[in-house]
């Protein structure tokens, strides 16, 4: 299978790693495997995702983390998050970069690391209004792509199988119920303040015009309000191997 990238503005600068993981799976005229996990909002599948990139030794990318971190740049800056202009006008000049280290990805803008602020209930609040301007789309799908150009990599997200690599064959998307997810997220909050309105998120995120939140055709849709973290990763192993991919164990 093969992968197309896009090119990317000079200033959205994202690099492989200065490592890569060589797996029973890599070979050298091969493209890198690319396993896609999406689904909404507290579904479980950032937990999956981490956990099923660790067993296979892949990086690890969390796609709505660099959305979120272009929520906070905004916020941060003084600009309007619903204002789609001046916003895409700001990161089009903003430095950016992404890497993997440690298998994890990684998103700076003008040099700072805005990952302590990724979960304040100001970004839950905007980030689906961000996600939704068509140029921050464009962008940070190029930083996707050229993430996973060079190394095996397993991404989550909202539109991974379905606008970013719509290509892979390993498509999976992580449902459950909504009272599930609420009370996951409720555990996650810690009863903080943070209050993510999920369910408000999930209705923007599906319902907007670029590459919104959907069921890619050929994804293997798993429901995990009964499963336990391991019992979808092994569900999602299982399924791995059906397709011929040699994950191991
Ligand atoms: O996965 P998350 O809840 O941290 O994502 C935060 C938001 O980012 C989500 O509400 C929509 C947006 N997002 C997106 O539009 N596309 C992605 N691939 C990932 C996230």
């Amino acid at each position: 299978m093969r992968l197309l990238y896009s090119r990317f503005p000079t200033r959205y600068s994202c690099h492989a790693p200065t490592f890569l993981h060589l797996s029973s799976v890599d070979k050298p005229d091969s493209s890198p495997v690319l396993i896609a996990i999406d689904g909404p909002a507290a579904s479980g599948k950032s937990s999956v995702a981490r956990t099923l990139a660790a067993r296979l030794g892949y990086g690890y990318v969390n796609s709505g983390a660099f959305y979120r971190a272009v929520t906070w740049f905004v916020l941060e800056q003084g600009v309007d998050p619903n204002d789609s202009a001046p916003v895409a006008d700001l990161l089009e000049k903003a430095r950016v970069n992404c890497w993997l280290q440690d298998g994890a990805s990684i998103i700076t803008f003008d040099g700072i690391d805005p990952e302590p602020h990724l979960r304040e209930s100001r970004i839950n609040s905007y980030v689906s209004t961000v996600a939704s301007i068509p140029e921050i789309r464009t962008g940070l799908t190029g930083k996707l792509r050229d993430l996973a150009a060079s190394q095996n990599t397993v991404m989550e997200g909202r539109d991974i199988g379905s606008a970013v690599f719509p290509r892979t064959p390993y498509k999976f998307y992580i449902d459950a119920s909504p009272e599930v997810r609420a009370m996951r997220r409720q555990l996650q909050e810690g009863g903080g303040p943070q209050h993510d309105q999920i369910l408000a998120r999930d209705y923007t995120d599906s319902t907007r015009r670029t590459s919104p939140l959907v069921i890619a055709e050929d994804a293997h849709v798993i429901d995990s309000s009964r499963l336990t973290i391991d019992g979808v990763v092994g569900e999602i192993i299982g399924r791995l191997k059906l397709k011929g991919l040699a994950v191991g164990g």
